[in-house]
């Protein structure tokens, strides 16, 4: 099911979900693809490790979110998974997790898809997470997620690729209104370095893909969390939240580009 017809897989078109598996040294990606993969590593050779970077924190936002006894995650703008995924982290401390991700691309619903392999606790949803009621309302949805208990609603990598205005802001409330007391909130962001060129270079390259960049600066991004309170450290460099004990430390964070935060309610 969907919240709109699921459209066939371009191959010509860029994907931004098959540059970031490209990134991540997944293997499901076309020309077109590594065409703008190989022009962002041109641009930014950190691009892989600040991909890597963000994943990793993504899997300890979801762990954070499981010990706390959080037991369904609902994973908006999800992209291919790949074996280090939302689930794998979910699941190692919760097996009863329940999962929903939700991607607008229709190659990362198919990865997603396969991937899970019938996995009944699990489901992966085309559609756009600019339409909760429409999304909350998927019968995948409403199977899997039970809306009275608390949720970990999950926006990685994905609101840059959206942007400012009514239609982002009443997306967010949805989640918001939706989520029980007691959910929590993960998000991480690119947010501009001093180097404003890089980012309009940045920015002319996603172009050419169906989502184009939104970057936005860290008080822009904390502001995204309206109606969670932030759980310590707050908002920053995806390496510095909550880092595992045995992570090397990183004495440049800002070079990882990407902001990433908690909230809860
Ligand atoms: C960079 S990938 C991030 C994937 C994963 N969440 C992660 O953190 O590694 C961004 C994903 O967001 C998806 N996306 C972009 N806009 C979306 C929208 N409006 N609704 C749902 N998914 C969207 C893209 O298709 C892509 O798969």
């Amino acid at each position: 099911m969907s919240t709109a017809a699921e459209p066939p897989i371009d191959p010509n078109r860029p994907s931004t979900a098959r540059i970031a598996d490209l990134f991540l040294g997944g293997a499901h990606h076309f020309a077109s693809d590594r065409a703008v993969a190989a022009r962002a590593i041109e641009l930014l050779p950190d691009t892989p490790a600040i991909a890597r970077a963000n994943r990793a924190f993504l899997r300890r936002a979801v762990r954070y979110a499981a010990e706390r006894g959080i037991r369904q995650f609902l994973d908006l703008g999800s992209g291919i998974p790949s074996a280090n995924n939302v689930r794998q982290a979910a699941r190692d401390v919760a097996p009863d997790a329940q999962l929903v991700h939700v991607d607008i691309d229709p190659t990362a619903v198919l990865y997603a898809r396969h991937q899970l392999d019938g996995d009944p606790r699990a489901a992966a949803v085309h559609g756009d997470l600019l339409h909760p009621e429409a999304l909350l309302d998927e019968p995948e949805v409403q199977n899997l997620l039970d809306l009275d208990q608390p949720l970990a609603v999950l926006l990685s990598s994905v609101l840059h690729f959206l942007p400012d205005g009514p239609a982002l802001d009443a997306a967010l409330a949805g989640y918001r209104e939706a989520a029980a007391p007691g959910s929590v909130l993960a998000i991480s962001h690119v947010t501009p370095s001093d180097h404003t060129e890089l980012t309009e270079r940045f920015t002319a390259l996603y172009n050419r893909t169906e989502t184009p960049l939104t970057p936005r600066k860290p008080d822009e991004v904390e502001r995204l969390f309206a109606g969670w309170r932030l759980v310590e450290p707050g908002l920053v460099y995806c390496p510095e939240w909550r880092p595992d004990p045995d992570d090397e430390p990183v004495s440049d964070p800002a070079r990882f580009v990407t902001l990433g935060g908690v909230g809860e309610r």
